[in-house]
């Protein structure tokens, strides 16, 4: 048994918290419960649910997530301080297997220029906050932030230290993501052999991907004995973002020959995880992004497709179907029944109550009316807008475009504001800044518009429409999302979606950062 634990690497997922990070990536509480329960289907081993403190939002999700995602260990980020453990604790003290993750500079850099504190100073609140968390549960986490610019006989006068007053997992942050997978490897073998107390602890690492190394510098810190890896979906996060999970645990799976590890992850979930967080946050997996890119299991060139079709190992070292991507691609169409969609929405991870069934049905009827094929994009879309939707204080009711090269675009609109029927029209330079104008004048709103993009699902020119739409509100912006093969009416539920998602926005305005 014992020798079976050693040969695992733990999975702590930071989606929710370092992910959130991301410009943009702002995830309202139903959204955050549904990502978190997509990482407990995917298997991970912790779920970092949230910054307590950092806002009201913050902690109210965080409880959720603890009183009803129940199989991972759920843990809340805290500052090393007494109020940030109180709060993080009172957050996932329900939880079935909570755990107080809680940080403080290490670094130089950030002791001279940030926390202006001595290494003794910052030795002693590491242990005090250590100390306090460990009185509410024996599940503790500490991370010396600016790890890899430390001076390391330091950080390991730090770790032992924390070990000695109680932390049971330590976790090596690469924060700026700055240092080399040969050094990092060094690193974790220097702790090994420094740190008295080191086996009493889990090593964990979290690095971020400034230089494109976070998932190189996971790999190289297992190497040399970490045990958890932190991580996120899509490797969203900070600035360029954190390790991306995909990565690491495919990594992990496919060379399982040269690292000798597994993971609780069940591979097959990744595709429909990152698939899930995309539709959520709306910041697109790029196409040659390993793992979940759209092309990263299809070949080009002629030799390669030649190879393929002669034995598949010749050019795939893991198939698509172990992520997640099935292989086929059987159209549906108008004549298809409820058996047939709702089939093939449970083959695509989706299980629906009878009631969500039958909103999807009609909305897959309506389509199908208009476009002739309906792939698994399409059904994925129809998801999104008739079961995932936020809650609606904005409705669209009609909307009516005139335009052309010798119109004045003009769109008259109806929608519902808090359930009463407001009518408006609004012109523009063209069709979508004119249906702009009428739902800016029906919900007298006027947020800056940071992007507006639109992108076809499907191959045709029947294909939906799908349009991204990002609004900035003080600080921070959400991403609102439409579908519609017509891409006027696409625009429009974008943009009222976003509006809709930023109402949650505005009721959570406090929002600490992780630096402060
Ligand atoms: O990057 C970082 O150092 C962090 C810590 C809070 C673990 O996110
Ligand atoms: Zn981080």
């Amino acid at each position: 048994m014992e020798s079976k634990k050693k040969e695992r690497v733990l999975v702590f997922d930071t989606t929710l918290r370092d992910g959130e990070q991301s410009p943009g990536a702002s995830m309202n509480p139903e959204e955050k419960l549904r990502v978190a329960r997509q990482l407990e289907r995917l298997g991970v081993d912790i779920i970092e649910a949230g910054f307590p403190i950092a806002s009201e939002g913050d902690f109210l999700s965080v409880r959720q997530i603890a009183r009803e995602v129940r199989g991972p260990q759920i843990a809340g980020l805290a500052r090393a301080n007494l109020n940030d453990i109180d709060r993080a604790w009172e957050a996932i003290k329900e939880a079935a297997h909570p755990r107080i993750h809680t940080f403080i500079s290490t670094s130089d850099i950030h002791l001279k220029y940030q926390l202006k504190k001595t290494r003794d100073q910052v030795l002693k609140d590491a242990c005090a906050a250590v100390a306090h968390a460990c009185a509410y549960t024996s599940n503790v986490e500490f991370s010396p932030m600016d790890a890899t610019r430390s001076d390391w006989d330091y950080l390991c006068d730090v770790i032992e230290a924390v070990i000695a007053v109680g932390a049971t997992t330590v976790n090596i942050p690469d924060t700026v993501g700055y240092i080399m997978p040969e050094e990092f490897g060094k690193l974790i073998a220097y702790l090994f052999k420094k740190v008295k107390n080191i086996k009493k602890a889990i090593v964990s690492v979290h690095c971020h991907n400034d230089l494109g190394l976070a998932v190189a510098n996971s790999l190289a810190a297992v190497k040399n004995g970490a045990r958890q890896v932190e991580c996120t979906i899509n490797g969203i996060g900070e600035r360029a973002g954190n390790a991306a999970m995909e990565e690491v645990v495919m990594s992990l799976a496919t060379r399982k020959d040269f690292f000798g590890f597994s993971t609780g992850i069940k591979t097959e979930y990744i595709y429909q995880s990152s698939r899930l967080l995309t539709h959520i946050t709306g910041i697109p997996v790029q196409p040659n992004k390993a793992i979940v890119g759209a092309n990263a299991f299809a070949h080009e060139s002629g030799i390669h497709q030649d190879g393929l079709i002669k034995e598949k190992i010749t050019y795939e070292i893991m198939t698509p179907q172990s992520v997640g991507i099935s292989g086929t691609h059987l159209v549906l169409g108008k004549h298809s029944g409820r058996h047939a969609i709702s089939e093939r929405l449970k083959r695509m991870g989706f299980k629906l109550s009878a009631d969500e069934m039958k909103r999807v049905f009609v909305r897959f009827k309506e389509i199908a009316d208009v476009k002739k094929e309906i792939f698994d994009e399409d059904l994925e879309a129809i998801m999104y807008e008739e079961v995932y939707r936020v809650e609606e204080k904005y409705k669209l009711v009609y909307l009516n475009v005139v335009c052309g090269n010798v119109a004045i675009p003009t769109a008259t609109m109806e929608m519902e504001v808090d359930g009463k029927i407001v009518r408006d029209a609004g012109f523009g330079v063209g069709p979508v800044d004119a249906t702009v104008a009428a739902i800016r004048k029906i919900t007298k709103t006027d947020y800056h518009l940071q992007k507006y993009a639109v992108n076809a699902i499907t191959g045709g020119t029947d294909a939906q429409g799908e349009v991204t739409v990002q609004l900035q509100f003080n600080s921070r912006s959400v991403v609102g999302r439409g579908a519609d093969p017509d891409v006027i009416v696409a625009s429009a539920k974008a943009y009222i979606n976003a509006l809709n998602r930023l109402e949650f926005l505005k009721r959570d305005v406090k929002k600490v950062k992780v630096v402060e």
